[in-house]
């Protein structure tokens, strides 16, 4: 498979380091200078710079100092770190909202805030627009031929929404283009003569508030289609400016961690318009979950970067060297887990290890947010030793730069889908989970280290092998007659109950669910039963089904009540009055087939599911071997060679036995035959010639 290149032509390795805030350190330069040796020190050979300096670039309206900044790039130059350079909009200036409180941001009650925090500003004042095309257009000129400027950071991880009459005004004119001026066809998309919501005139309309309308599902909908449209169009116009000045920089904005933070934004509209894919990775490790659920969470979230570019590699842009400030219990990552969690990054198509932040702020709220250097100033400590063990691993990985994985597996994670699974009042409010039922199907791979893209809906599917698509509620235009293709060319669909319900415009499918799934997945959903938290069904696999599964599994949460129509029963429901009905099914259509899991369940089921079908299709693992518990394994690969990343998420030593495969170990770059020894949290990196 092709490799993609370095992310930068100015540079040809792995970048390691760190978000650099040299503007809160102005007084004191000798903090400056030791930070040089300390990067060193630290094998770091990247910043990121200026994500919130507006008001140190700008003190005034229309007075510049940019003297700080210009010895920056040229210090980071002489010491041969490179810069990746942020555009200051993500934070505004005091003087700013004072002078100008339209780009101050409306909630959604309609209540204007105040000046404070950050990321909070109107994406459609045209004043904001004004001042950032301003500072982003001196940076451009100014930086456009230095030499350490490899990168453009534009603003710093988009979200929110404002609800103020300029934002108002541009949701009447994106829904106007959208219902092409004919507002009979939005009354009838968002089902308007229901408790009689008719409108009769553009100007009637307005955003979702708490003390109106939340009732149209169809205005719910769309309203956050605009979200992502007016946020897309405001980094658009960042970038325009950008490219003008600086067409070859290429240039990056940095998405949010945890999905359920950045569920308001759908990415996939993002992506065409970067250059490279970043995003901010904050696991929770030694937590509620155990390590080894957590790291199947991150490997998923990076696979969906990954996948956001076609296979593309991504950067991690953030991550703590240690704890954060904003998890409920800033618990420490554990001796060799930061190199764990840095490597599990890399293993999974991420060119990039890099922190937030470098040094600790002496004040305000992120004081105590990991740093690679702490309030101690030095580098005596353990998290700037393990921070500069990864700084010493990634510079034997340049081989590693521009591969990546071609998955045989692929699961549906779609953000209008979420939207709109939120917003459904039934079968139950709570607990439809829709990103962690994703992600449990995700993890019945990841536990065998079969490589897995998550995709969206529109994406091409003809590459795989296998498409799972659990709680595909929404099933827009065109993507049942995908789907149909994908089965009669010879893929296998994996679906689930509450799947094929309702359409673009949230509304639902007449003539039997699931809809356009029907005749693919070969059943009928007549009804679905809602399970109180406790309650327990069960269901019982029949003994001639074709993933070698037997006996019986818990069945909770929800119950679909399905006929088959054709398609082969495989499991049936063991009690209750649908007891009997089919609960697990497989359609053979065309080349290949479809299964319908048909109840919620635990990850025993999945798992022995997703063995039987990986056993089924022969599904690739990174490495052909049956791993032990803990240990994960990803695989990149170009022409040539093949890497292999083995992690071991459990605290016990394990011991992986190669058989008969020889490798090098990329660390020590001898050969390794036989086994090899994972300490607990250990990493081993190994590669051979393909
Ligand atoms: C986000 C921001 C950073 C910093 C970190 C703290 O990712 O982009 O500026 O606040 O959170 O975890
Ligand atoms: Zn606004």
């Amino acid at each position: 498979m092709k490799n993609y290149g370095p992310i930068s032509s100015k540079c040809e390795s792995m970048l390691h380091g760190a978000d650099y805030n040299p503007e809160q350190w102005l007084d004191t330069p000798e903090i400056l200078d030791e930070d040089i040796r300390l990067m060193k020190l630290a094998n770091c050979n990247v910043v990121a710079v200026g994500m919130f300096s507006w008001s140190s670039l700008e003190t005034q309206e229309g007075e510049y100092n940019f003297k700080w900044l210009d010895e920056l790039m040229d210090r980071m130059h002489k010491n041969g770190n490179h810069v990746i350079l942020a555009t200051p909009s993500g934070a505004k200036p005091v003087w700013m909202a004072h002078k100008y409180p339209e780009v101050l941001r409306v909630v959604s009650n309609r209540v204007r805030n105040l000046y404070g925090e950050r990321h909070n500003h109107c994406y459609t004042s045209p004043i904001y627009r004004e001042k950032v095309l301003n500072i982003n257009r001196l940076l451009a000129e100014r930086y456009k031929e230095h030499p350490a400027l490899i990168m453009w950071h534009v603003s710093n991880e988009f979200e929110g929404e404002c609800h103020c009459e300029l934002c108002q005004e541009a949701f009447k004119d994106w829904l106007k283009e959208k219902y092409h001026n004919n507002l009979d066809e939005l009354n009838k998309a968002w089902w308007c003569k229901f408790w009689s919501h008719t409108y009769t005139d553009w100007s009637q309309i307005e955003s979702p508030a708490p003390h109106g309308e939340p009732a149209l599902h169809g205005l719910n909908l769309d309203w956050k289609r605009f979200v992502t449209h007016q946020t897309l169009d405001f980094f658009k116009f960042e970038r325009r400016i950008l490219k003008d000045i600086t067409p070859d920089i290429p240039l990056t904005t940095n998405f949010h961690d945890f999905l359920e933070l950045s569920r308001g934004i759908d990415y996939w509209k993002f992506a065409p318009y970067l250059d490279v894919v970043s995003w901010d990775n904050y696991p929770y490790w030694h937590g509620e979950r155990t390590d080894e659920h957590e790291a199947s969470r991150r490997g998923f979230i990076h696979d969906i970067n990954r996948s956001l570019k076609g296979g593309k590699p991504f950067m991690m842009m953030e991550s703590s060297p240690s704890a954060t400030n904003w998890q409920p219990v800033a618990k420490l990552r554990r001796p060799g887990v930061h190199a764990l969690a840095s490597i599990q990054a890399i293993a999974h198509g991420s060119d990039t290890v890099q922190y937030f932040q470098w040094r600790k702020s002496r004040g305000s709220s992120e004081k105590f947010h990991g740093a690679v250097v702490d309030h101690c100033g030095h580098e005596n400590t353990r998290v700037f030793k393990e921070v500069s063990k990864v700084g010493d691993i990634l510079s034997k990985l340049q081989v590693v730069v521009g591969t990546s994985v071609e998955p045989e597996v692929a699961v549906i994670y779609d953000w209008e889908n979420y939207w709109a699974i939120d917003d459904a009042q039934g079968p139950r409010i709570e607990k439809k989970d829709y990103f962690e039922t994703c992600q449990k199907h995700y993890k019945g791979f990841w536990d065998m280290s079969i490589p897995v893209d998550v995709i969206n809906m529109d994406c091409d599917f003809s590459k795989y092998k296998v498409l799972v698509a659990p709680m595909l509620y929404m099933v827009r235009e065109g993507v049942g007659e995908r789907i149909e293709k994908f089965v009669k060319n010879g893929g296998t669909l994996v679906t689930t109950y509450w799947s094929g319900i309702v359409d673009d415009n949230d509304l639902c499918f007449l003539g039997g669910f699931p809809g356009p799934l029907k005749k693919v997945t070969g059943i009928w959903s007549e009804e679905i039963d809602a399970l109180y938290d406790d309650d327990i069904n069960h269901v019982i696999i029949e003994e001639s089904n074709n993933l070698s599964m037997k006996g019986e599994y818990e069945a909770r949460i929800f119950c679909d009540l399905i006929h088959s129509e054709g398609a082969e029963v495989l499991a049936t429901y063991k009690s209750d009055f649908y007891k009997g009905m089919p609960a697990l099914t497989y359609n053979k259509f065309g080349k290949g087939g479809a299964y319908y899991i048909a109840f919620r369940n635990n990850d025993e089921f999945l798992s022995d599911f997703y063995k039987g079908l990986a056993k089924r299709l022969n599904l690739n693992k990174a490495i052909d071997l049956e791993l032990p518990c803990g240990i994960n394994a990803q695989v990149r690969r170009d022409e040539k060679n093949e890497f292999i990343f083995l992690m071991n998420f459990s605290k016990e030593n394990e011991k992986v036995d190669l058989k008969d495969m020889i490798f090098i170990d990329m660390e020590t770059t001898e050969n390794i035959t036989g086994s090899i020894n994972l300490k607990g949290y250990g990493i081993r990196i190994i590669s051979r010639k393909l």
